[in-house]
């Protein structure tokens, strides 16, 4: 009897079409495979640690992410592009860019930024609208417009790859 009942969750446990599986600990989703390389991050980082303290270390560089995919995938210009996509393996692949950038002491490990975007269609509008939503989440740490500026200007020539043409 507990033997029949432990086979039969067991078999419910595991569904035939699981899908891809989830890393036990991250829940991320595996990637097609791709050489890993701070060039990808697709920007040289600052010199120095001034852009760095001035976004808080790490720390404040994490908040800044994080309350960035929270912005990201509940705006209604831009969220459906974020339905269905692995926002774990995101929230962590742009900190890490982020802080590669501000030269914080991390290394990027995320895929190139033409590879990432390729196919979802994204327009300027919705460029638009990701940096009208990180200029929020910047002014909510008190980060200096002029700060603001210049971390956004080693953003932009990231155009090209992240808009659909
Ligand atoms: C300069 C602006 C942008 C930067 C710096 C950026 C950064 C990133 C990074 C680091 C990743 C993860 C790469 C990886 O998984 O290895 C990513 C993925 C993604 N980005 Fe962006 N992004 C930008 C613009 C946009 C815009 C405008 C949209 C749409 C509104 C967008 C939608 C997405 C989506 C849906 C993914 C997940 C794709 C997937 O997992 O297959 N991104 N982006």
């Amino acid at each position: 009897m507990l033997l029949s009942l432990a086979l039969a969750l067991s078999v419910q446990d595991v569904p035939a079409n699981a899908g891809p599986v989830g890393d036990p600990v991250t829940g991320e989703l595996p990637v097609d495979p791709y050489q890993q390389d701070n060039a990808n991050a697709g920007a040289r980082p600052f010199k120095g640690d001034k852009m760095a303290k001035a976004f808080g270390g790490k720390d404040g560089i994490k908040r800044i992410t994080d309350n960035l995919v929270v912005g990201i995938t509940s705006d209604p210009r831009i969220e459906e592009i974020f339905k269905g996509q692995d926002i774990v393996r995101l929230r962590r692949t742009l900190f890490e860019q982020f802080c590669y950038i501000l030269n914080a002491g991390c290394n990027y490990t995320g895929r190139d930024m033409r590879s990432a975007h390729k196919n979802l269609g994204t327009q300027m509008a919705d460029l638009n609208a990701l940096v009208e939503i990180l200029q929020n989440v910047m002014d909510q740490e008190n980060i200096a417009f002029t700060l603001q500026n210049r971390f956004l200007a080693k953003l932009a020539p990231m155009k090209d790859d992240v808009v659909d043409r």
